[in-house]
């Protein structure tokens, strides 16, 4: 059986660690003055810059032939056409064909799923229209002025995320509010502004059977009922995105206002089906088009570009060399850009939720690091945070810098001040400090290495295409690591067992560890008291 830590590239790049240990990346300016214009490339609005890492020519030429020689084109072939590649659900993957703007039917089980596609569109279009025109109306003829979303994991983190990096961009009329937590506090605070006969709640569940999820649903209707309509008048004020209709009817929901998406589109891929109406309610419909456009223009680029021009494949290997060959434990992301102040921990979900794997394709333990730990966040106040670690700590951490180039009008000044702290990181992470002698232990290493993504704006379609770079980056790092990125049974077993504690709380179960009982005890007595 084919055992990839023994393959002829994967052995090769075991040697090239070896061998370029004790390079520094400055070198590699002096001796190549052509290296980021080689370097770095351009796709639609994005611009990346990965010239800044531990990487020789010979260390990227083998990194491309061990994405030459993974089951890459055909895993992404399979992924497109709709072939069942999440073999653990028996489920194809197939958030592409949510943003898929071409012409021509696509067949899951001899179907073809774009008319229901594009049926669900013209309902978002419909709907996100009526709430923005103020055409719907709350149970006593007021129109919508507050949406509140609530769901949670990759129904709440995409929309969440997307809304707040569009923001320029919202109806000057509406409010969004995310609530996820189950901690009661988040919904109590959020409900405590809010006026229930304008307000519209999103239930936001692809399975509507996620406790936390539910709990906020209900206390939401409890808080509508209490203070202003009726059961009948339920209806005008909840909405749902979810897979399962019945329930979301038998909750009160009208049937033609549970908007529907499919057991195919993974929860964490969701932003670009009906998980995504709180984007089309905030930028209009036109908006969430051009964020689809965006995706689908980075999925074409995905499919056709020769690997090593390929942007979400360079990135995937970047991150496979530090994490299987420099021993890097994690990923920092750092948007020098207030408004994608929720990409990191939008990313977080999407990269470790999916690649947080120890099994491959067949169940066997792989002998590899797989995902990273990913984490981060703004610039420049991660500067003044965590940068310390980063310049002169014992650990080795790669870094995304990402910002937009255009400046928002009348703050041009802070534009400048944002943007030029972020190249002086990036340089100061590669050069150290130059002063002083090596011997100085003051002195910082550098040799750090950072790619630099550039959006020439953040505008809805340089979003999309940002998300679905990263969607492909996380994906092809699975295929080549050879494990299933799209299911998540380490959080499925977390959801069994906290429903087995709370159906158990009155019984004394001894079923539990006895530090699980221990603390349950203390829980009980908590709530008697
Ligand atoms: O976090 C696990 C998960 O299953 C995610 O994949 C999903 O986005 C989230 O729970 C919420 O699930 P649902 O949309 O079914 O409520």
């Amino acid at each position: 059986m084919f055992q990839l830590t023994r393959s002829v590239t994967w052995q090769a790049l075991k040697g090239l660690q070896e061998t370029t240990a004790n390079d520094r990346i400055r070198d590699y300016f002096a001796a190549d003055p052509k290296r980021f214009e080689k370097m770095s490339l351009r796709v639609g609005g994005l611009f990346l810059d990965y010239s800044k890492h531990h990487l020789s020519d010979e260390v990227l030429e083998t990194l491309l032939e061990l994405a030459d020689h993974s089951a890459l084109v055909q895993r992404r072939a399979q992924m497109f056409s709709g072939d069942i590649i999440n073999v653990t659900e028996d489920r194809p993957v197939l958030h592409t064909a949510l943003r898929n703007l071409g012409e021509g039917p696509l067949k899951v089980d001899g179907k073809d799923v774009m008319p229901e596609i594009q049926r669900t569109r013209e309902q978002i279009k419909q709907f996100s229209e009526a709430v923005r025109n103020g055409e719907w109306k709350g149970y006593n003829g007021q129109r919508i002025i507050s949406v509140v979303n609530i769901g949670i994991g990759g129904s709440d983190l995409g929309p969440n995320m997307a809304c707040r990096a569009l923001l320029k961009h919202r109806h000057p009329e509406l409010s969004f509010h995310f609530v996820s937590n189950v901690d009661g506090a988040h919904i109590q605070k959020v409900l405590s502004d809010l006026d229930p006969a304008t307000t519209l709640f999103i239930v936001s569940t692809k399975t509507f059977s996620t406790q936390e999820t539910l709990l906020n649903a209900k206390t939401a209707r409890r808080w509508f009922l209490d203070n202003a309509g009726e059961d009948a008048d339920v209806g005008a004020h909840f909405i749902a995105a979810s897979t399962n209709r019945q329930a979301a009817m038998e909750f009160g929901i009208r049937e033609e206002n549970v908007f529907e998406f499919w057991a195919w589109v993974g929860g964490r891929y969701s932003m670009w089906s009906s998980i995504g109406l709180p984007i089309a309610l905030s930028i209009g419909f036109d908006g969430f088009m051009e964020l689809l456009e965006g995706a689908y223009e980075m999925d074409q680029h995905f499919l056709s570009a020769p690997t090593a021009e390929n942007m979400p494949v360079l990135m995937a290997l970047i991150g496979i060399w530090y994490i299987n060959f420099q021993g890097a434990e994690t990923q920092a992301i750092v948007p020098y850009d207030q408004a994608l102040h929720q990409l990191p921990s939008f990313l977080q979900q999407l990269d470790m939720e999916s690649n947080g794997k120890s099994v491959d394709i067949f169940g066997h333990p792989v002998n590899y690091k797989t995902g990273p730990i990913v984490w981060g966040q703004t610039g420049s106040n991660g500067q003044h945070a965590f940068f310390q670690l980063l310049h002169q700590g014992t650990r080795y951490v790669p870094i995304d810098f990402i910002a937009s180039l255009k400046p928002e009008p009348g703050v041009e000044d802070h534009h400048f001040a944002l943007l030029t702290n972020m190249l002086a990181q990036a340089n100061a992470f590669m050069e150290g400090s130059q002063e002083g002698s090596r011997l100085d232990p003051y002195s910082c290493p550098g040799n750090r290495p950072s790619s630099v993504l550039l959006l020439d704006e953040l505008t809805p379609k340089n979003l999309g295409a940002l998300i679905a770079l990263y969607e492909h980056k996380v994906f092809v790092q699975g295929v080549i690591w050879n494990i299933n990125s799209f299911d998540q049974w380490g959080v499925q077993l977390g959801k069994r067992i906290a429903g087995e504690i709370s159906e158990r709380i009155d019984s004394r179960s001894q079923d539990f560890d006895a530090s699980t009982q221990g603390l349950l005890a203390l829980v009980r007595g908590s709530f008697t008291s």
